[in-house]
């Protein structure tokens, strides 16, 4: 979604914020702009459309500063024009906001009343003529940013220049991610630690209600309460190679392919300890976990679906129950809340707004103990849990999830296992079993991976139909939920997923001759089930198209294609299935010339409701 670049030196910035805005293009977004300090004067220019129009326009208008600050801005509030997009600006001060006014309406009736014109329906512009207002006091554009963010509710990351107070920036931060990136006689400030990573490794993680100002020379931040304080460096382990698309043709083809590696790293510290010690989720997670007596799994989207299929390893292994919950129902209703009971959210970006509020929720309710699986490091979501489990799958750039959804099963099978040995189902012959399967879990996702020219052929045949639906059973009706939204979200074609069991209760119905159905089909205790489901959809016309593994003892015939996927050993099976899934949604979106990695309408990190 929105994101946010900023940048003081003794050099031209504005090559700077351009590169930075490119890299924030992944999390989605429909105008961008910039604001820059030039002599004495505030210039912007800002452009509905990709960041590269704003850019050339910037280049024809001879854009060149020491500082400025940078926005991709994906609607809320007011539609998608020139107008809405940031910087806003008012009398001399240029904004740029992430997140969401709650109070924008009372404050604009105020505004308006001291005088305040208004150019655009955002929540933000607010804000930029809130700092203004308390300018004129005589204060200085730092005070005057502390003072306004003390009126506003709702959600911000915020950048602020002044033409009056040339020599430095000033930055806030509540709900939303930002942070200061540190330079030799130059300082950066972003949302994403990706926009500034060309710039500087070296960051300052900004916390709830801090401020900041930053200048050539240094940076000063400053609590809640204005107090100075100091928050600690990290060097960002965000390496410039995993933001750049090397030979691939698309960020999610590249992340597809780099599923291996990441699901070894991901599994890296339990073949080390030869185990699945409680440590891998924290240190205080033995005494946390063998006290848990259930689990409540909260996420969205893809990660929504890692939750469903941890409920098949967390009820099997451990004996334990497992709900999952969409975190944005989960949020609004009077849940049944057990103290006793984990909470564990699911995020790739740690950020989504609604699983964050249902964290919350959840604590509300007397939710003690709670456990994020995570992909960014110091991200909201792991930082307000007590447990944390972060993935490494790296930078996921593709809106469609891959590698983030894999390391997530990866993540949620080692949480299975060590509940299971800590609530006593799972003895030492069973641990060292699943540490065999995990092991071999990075070959057999890479021979997955070479059934990519099969895959393409099918894909060619998806290319031209509307619709699509796809069946599993058990452990990998999950696995179909997530087929079916992977080829919605970048192919554009309409794709449903059911239990195979449940065909018959209504979807049968859309079944004729141009209705593809996909079925994954391992050799699985519900393999015979399976079969007589499709025996139904070819009863009625429907083509098959099944991924069936060295086992299924299944073959293809008139309307039914398979695939053989690789053997895999029983439970880590829906990692497996998940590899083909993913591609053949990337190369029918490929075949129909969709653009796959900035699909329409969606964004990469949803923190917007
Ligand atoms: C996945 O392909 C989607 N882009 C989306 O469903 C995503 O998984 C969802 O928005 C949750 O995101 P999160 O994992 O960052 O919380």
């Amino acid at each position: 979604m929105c994101g946010i670049v900023g940048a003081i030196a003794d050099r031209d910035v504005v090559p700077v914020l351009i590169e930075g805005l490119k890299r924030l293009e992944y999390r989605g977004y429909d105008s961008s702009g910039i604001a820059v300090l030039d002599g004495s004067a505030i210039r912007r220019v800002r452009r509905t459309g990709r960041v590269a129009e704003m850019e050339s326009a910037a280049a024809a208008e001879g854009f060149s500063a020491m500082l400025g600050i940078g926005h991709t801005r994906w609607a809320t509030h007011g539609g998608v024009t020139e107008s809405n997009a940031h910087p806003h600006l008012s009398h001399g001060v240029a904004l740029v906001h992430n997140g969401i006014i709650e109070n924008h309406e009372e404050q604009r009736e105020r505004l308006r009343a001291l005088g305040y014109a208004f150019e655009s329906q955002t929540d933000t512009e607010v804000i930029a003529h809130l700092i203004h207002h308390h300018l004129q006091a005589g204060i200085d554009l730092l005070e005057a940013l502390q003072r306004a963010v003390k009126e506003l509710t709702g959600a911000y990351a915020l950048a602020v220049i002044s033409q009056a107070e040339p020599q430095r920036m000033v930055v806030a931060r509540m709900g939303c991610p930002l942070l200061v990136g540190l330079g030799e006689g130059e300082n950066f400030v972003a949302s994403d630690v990706s926009a500034i990573v060309s710039a500087t490794r070296r960051v300052v993680f900004l916390e709830e209600g801090d401020t900041a100002e930053l200048t050539r020379a240094g940076v000063r931040v400053f609590d809640a309460g204005d107090v100075p304080v100091q928050r600690e460096e990290r060097l960002s382990s965000v390496s410039l190679a995993s933001l750049e698309l090397g030979p691939y043709r698309h960020f999610m083809q590249k992340e597809i392919h780099e599923q291996p590696r990441a699901l070894g790293d991901t599994i890296e510290a339990a073949i080390d300890a030869g185990g699945f010690p409680a440590e891998l989720f924290g240190k205080d997670a033995q005494a946390v976990l063998a006290g848990v007596t259930g689990v409540q799994i909260l996420a969205c989207g893809t990660s929504y679906y890692a939750g469903l299929t941890a409920r098949y390893w967390i009820e099997a292994l451990a004996n334990l129950p497992c709900s999952v919950e969409i975190a944005s129902e989960y949020r609004y209703r009077a849940a049944y809340a057990d103290p006793k009971h984990l909470i564990v959210t699911i995020s790739q970006s740690g950020e989504t707004l609604d699983t964050m509020e249902a964290l919350k929720y959840a604590k509300s309710l007397g939710h003690r103990h709670t456990l994020s699986i995570c992909n960014v490091p110091e991200s909201a979501i792991p930082r307000a849990s007590e447990l944390v489990c972060y993935t490494r799958a790296g930078a996921e750039i593709g809106v469609a999830s891959t590698k983030a959804f894999t390391t997530q099963l990866a993540a949620l099978f080692q949480l299975a296992v060590v509940l299971g040995k800590l609530h006593g189902r799972v003895d030492a012959a069973q641990e060292a079993d699943y540490l065999e399967q995990l092991r071999h879990l990075p070959g057999s996702v890479q021979h997955a991976l070479n059934l990519e020219p099969q895959i393409v052929a099918w894909a060619e045949r998806f290319a031209g139909k509307a619709n699509a639906l796809f069946l599993g059973r058990g452990l990998h009706y999950p696995i179909a939920l997530e087929g079916a939204l992977k080829l919605k979200e970048i192919s554009y074609i309409h794709a449903e997923a059911y239990p195979a069991g449940e065909l018959k209760h209504g979807p049968l119905a859309l079944v004729d001759a141009e209705m593809p159905v996909v079925v994954i089909a391992p050799n699985d205790s519900l393999l015979e089930k399976v079969k007589s489901n499709m025996q139904e959809v070819r009863a009625r016309g429907g083509e098959l198209f099944v991924f069936a593994d060295q086992d299924s003892n299944f073959s293809a015939s008139e309307g039914v294609h398979v695939i053989r996927t690789p053997r895999h050993a029983g439970v880590l099976s829906p990692v497996v299935h998940t590899i083909p899934v993913q591609l053949l949604a990337y190369h029918t979106a490929l075949a129909r010339g969709t653009d796959v990695d900035k699909p329409r309408n969606l964004a990469k990190s949803v923190t917007v409701e």
